[in-house]
């Protein structure tokens, strides 16, 4: 039999006590947990130190490509200071709780009113709008809105509402994909061709019947950057009204857009400026200027969001209408919006988005310079654009692709994702870069420096690039 302290005698697992100790004593790296390894997916049967479960994480998460030189996202991967302080101060607000966290419930409804005004609402009074996780929720809201508006219309003239369509680009966000497909309405693509690179009108009528609930229109399509002319899209449906009756809604997608068109185009008619936009959202998360889960709905007036689809919260010992998808949520990104929205103003935002708006100018007319490719369009909607490569890079075979682009860049740090186009231009590959407030003016100069050796590697290639297929592993 072995003697206590023997071979065979199980370790004895310390205590937290003695844990505390190890920790005192080992190196940060040396520590139970760290040195060890903890399982990865089934919960740990033991605690851990604090110290080492956030080592773990952190350094996990360290793994992850650098969000500063992220050039495929949209979302604010900076803000200042005080952002972050208020960001860590408010974690554990939940945005539902409106009882409980008044002020942020408070907050919320003012910054959907500042923006129903900078979208030109007639009457900001009767506008109404919400806080979302994202431009997606604020798509689906917005959809449901149409959708309903049109069943109950077509209810009450005794019509069958059950065939609902919706018109948009083939170039849509996948979550308006994924709203047609959740709430069975059959989405009506336009195709997009080399003449129409964007939903703009033309051939509107083939699409648009009794069925129609909407249409949507996209400032700043996410594939290329574009703006969709909203005012056009709206004098195609007057059109439409004067020779069928049929009036037709507008949803703008402005989940980038509406916050760049208002301070870098403002003379550009694409909001509630136009009568049959009823509707608009956009990501707080994007060129709101705050970190990511935030997004923005708002309707013109009550009639564009029918009562039907609104739910009540207790609030201050009445209630408080609701329209979401989610209950709870956090409240921080909301709380950081309107720092944002009183910290900026609207020079503020501004100077921010030109900023933004140079920096794409800058690197679109330096990728133009470079030879090798042919821009799709120079960044002078949202500082967003896209490129494909130049003829005699295509058709005489240069023995590499935007694909093999992407991946050498991938070993500088930066992310430049390559992808087909959409339906009718599929054979089209673009690479696209957006820029955000934080890609300096010198940092856009590291990458272009970057991306002009990769191609000058490239091109010295003897042989053409090995492929293992070229599939696009970007979603948009
Ligand atoms: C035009 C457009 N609509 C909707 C979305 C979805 O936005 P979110 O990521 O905020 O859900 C995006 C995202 O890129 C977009 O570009």
């Amino acid at each position: 039999m072995p003697h206590a302290g023997g071979p065979h005698r199980p370790a004895r697992r310390p205590r937290t006590a003695d844990l505390r100790d190890v920790v005192a004593l080992d190196p940060v790296f040396a520590r139970p947990g760290e040195a060890t390894e903890l399982p990865r997916f089934r919960l740990p049967d033991q605690p851990s130190l604090p110290e080492t479960a956030y080592q773990i994480v952190h350094d996990e998460a360290m793994l992850d490509g650098n969000a500063r030189l992220n050039l495929a996202t949209f979302v604010g991967t900076w803000m200042d200071d005080h952002a972050n302080r208020l960001m860590v101060e408010a974690a554990d607000k939940n945005v539902i709780d409106k009882d409980e966290y008044p002020q942020t419930a408070a907050v919320e409804e003012r910054c959907w009113r500042m923006l129903a005004h900078l979208w030109h609402a007639p009457d900001v009074a009767h506008a109404t709008g919400t806080s979302t996780a994202g431009s997606s929720e604020a798509c689906m809201l917005g959809g449901l809105a149409l959708k309903r508006r049109w069943v109950e219309a077509r209810r009450a003239a005794g019509k069958p509402a059950d065939r609902p369509n919706l018109v948009l680009s083939s170039a849509v966000q996948v979550c308006w994909e994924k709203f047609c497909n959740y709430f069975d309405v059959e989405p009506r693509y336009v195709p997009l061709t080399e003449e129409h690179k964007v939903l703009d009108g033309h051939d509107l009528e083939k699409y648009v019947d009794e069925n129609t609930i909407g249409v949507v229109a996209i400032m700043g399509v996410t594939y290329t950057g574009m703006y969709e002319p909203v005012a056009e899209i709206a004098a195609a449906l007057d059109r439409i009204q004067a020779a069928t009756g049929l009036d037709v809604k507008i949803h703008v997608d402005g989940a980038s857009g509406a916050m760049v068109a208002p301070f870098v185009q403002p003379d550009l008619a694409w909001d509630f400026r136009v009568e049959r936009v009823a509707s608009i959202n956009t990501s707080g998360h994007k060129y709101g200027l705050v970190y990511p889960g935030l997004g923005w709905v708002v309707w013109r007036d009550a009639d564009a969001l029918p009562e039907s689809l609104v739910f009540r919260v207790s609030y201050l010992g009445g209630d408080m209408p609701t329209f979401a998808l989610n209950f709870s949520r956090p409240g921080a990104p909301v709380l950081l919006q309107y720092y944002q929205f009183l910290r900026l103003g609207v020079e503020g935002y501004r100077a921010v988005q030109r900023t933004s708006h140079d920096v794409a100018r800058y690197l679109a007319d330096g990728v133009a310079r470079i030879g090798a490719f042919e821009l799709w369009n120079d960044g002078s909607d949202i500082p967003v654009f896209a490129w494909r490569l130049a003829a005699d890079h295509t058709d005489a075979g240069a023995g590499w692709t935007l694909y093999d682009l992407s991946e050498r860049l991938r070993t500088h740090g930066w992310l430049v994702p390559a992808y087909p186009m959409p339906d009718d231009l599929t054979d089209v590959t673009v690479q696209r870069v957006v820029v955000r407030n934080g890609l300096s003016r010198d940092l856009a100069g590291a990458f272009l420096a970057d991306l002009e050796a990769e191609v000058r590697f490239l091109d010295a290639l003897k042989t053409p690039m090995p492929s293992a297929g070229e599939r696009s592993a970007f979603h948009h």
